[in-house]
């Protein structure tokens, strides 16, 4: 695998942790702490591992996407005994092994909640059951949470918290290596935006590749796809669709292999800002209120702004998000008109709701591809670009629905 690959996919996993802990309009750096700090441990106590320990702390709470209030406030605000919340090891378990490559961060993440003393979840393993690179994910998120929690205090008192919970949370040999690696300057550094920037592009560098076999940008992408759509039932499959469905159109209106190949990857990529969606609001039956379809409406620039943060997905940042941009000018983010939409943006905006309209949502029953067309054609050339439509009636005629 060359350098340039791996590079890919680090930055890939990097992003997408960075997204899952985007709030409102500002970036937390949870998961990127906790990662940062966990990469020095491990190459440690045990150097083999630590890159899948790095990529298993990047990912740790994704188990916790779609959940109203981020993992991370409720764990300050002192409720972590909510059922839902404690699913989350679990839930973020079987996400994971989506990506064939990460199958081994899988036990890492069910057990980053296990406590020392055996006092944690979901199993309540004790002392060495729990895996070492569990143990050292629970030692940096302990010191995320307690960072959080106090806000900017000078090292020797930060130091002094997280020794209170040797014994009980983490174990002495753990907190020990802690002590090592937590220099003054390091701990400024996960407190200031660019220090996190830069400590990330610096591990970036470092961190061996997770599998030789991940050789390709679109397996890559495919994954992520996934994971992204496993956000909910309803979504299941979609952003592959959506991509199928592009690609059907795009050959149809005759794009080049080269056109071809970006339409594919926004196609994965284009509702990839609805990480930072609540479930509560995507699974909504019936009508959202103004306020929960303005979080909704979010998600396109969420795709553009995440997507932008990476080399190699620059080029479909604004074609990705422009899926939800409408001809006559309603649409969003941007309100864009007609040809200021990039052409597989259009593309993209008929491919996702073909797919919306004829795949089980909770807010319509499904309907057939007969039907489909007919609301493509009644909506052409106000939310529609017209040729882009007359593609779809022939590239998809024959399309099967999965
Ligand atoms: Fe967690
Ligand atoms: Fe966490
Ligand atoms: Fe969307
Ligand atoms: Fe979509």
């Amino acid at each position: 695998m060359s350098r340039k690959e791996n590079c890919l996919f680090s930055g890939l996993i990097a992003s997408l942790s960075l997204a899952l802990d985007l709030e409102e309009n500002r970036k937390l750096y949870h998961a990127w702490r906790v990662a940062l700090l966990s990469w020095p441990i491990s190459k440690i106590i045990c150097p083999r591992e630590a890159g899948i320990i790095f990529y298993g702390a990047l990912l740790h709470d994704i188990g916790a996407i779609g959940m109203d209030d981020h993992i991370v406030h409720k764990a300050v605000h002192g409720t972590t005994d909510a059922i839902e919340i404690r699913r989350h090891p679990q839930r973020g378990a079987a996400i994971i092994k989506i990506i064939p490559e990460l199958k081994h961060a899988a036990r890492y993440i069910l057990e980053h909640h296990e406590m020392w003393n055996g006092s944690g979840y979901p199993k309540g393993l004790k002392g060495n059951e729990i895996s070492l690179g569990a143990q050292i994910i629970a030692a940096a998120d302990l010191f995320d949470v307690i960072l959080r929690r106090v806000g900017k205090i000078p090292l020797e008192g930060m130091l002094n918290k997280i020794r209170s919970y040797v014994s009980s949370y983490i174990s002495e040999e753990i907190f020990g290596v802690l002590l090592q690696v937590l220099t003054t300057d390091f701990y400024n550094q996960l407190q200031s935006d660019q220090g996190l920037e830069e400590a990330m592009k610096e591990v970036l560098k470092k961190v061996p590749p997770p599998s030789e076999k991940l050789n390709d940008t679109t397996s890559t992408t495919s994954a992520l796809a996934a994971v992204i759509d496993a956000k909910h039932q309803y979504t299941a499959g979609h952003s592959e669709r959506v991509a199928l469905y592009a690609l059907n159109i795009g050959s149809e209106m005759g794009l080049n292999l080269n056109e071809m190949e970006k339409l594919q990857r926004a196609g994965l990529l284009h509702d990839l800002g609805k990480i930072g969606v609540p479930r509560s609001i995507l699974d909504k039956p019936g009508g959202l209120t103004k306020e929960e379809f303005g979080i909704i409406k979010k998600h396109p620039q969420g795709t553009i702004d995440i997507l932008s943060m990476i080399d190699v997905f620059n080029d479909i940042a604004y074609i990705a998000g422009g899926h939800h941009e409408r001809v006559d000018g309603q649409g969003y983010p941007y309100g864009l008109y007609r040809d200021e939409i990039p052409l597989m943006g259009r593309i993209l905006a008929v491919a996702d709701a073909f797919d919306a309209i004829t795949s089980n949502r909770p807010y319509q029953p499904t309907r057939n591809k007969e039907e489909a067309f007919r609301i493509l054609q009644k909506n052409c050339g106000s939310q529609f670009d017209k040729k882009v439509v007359e593609a779809a009636l022939e590239g998809l005629k024959d399309v099967d629905l999965i």
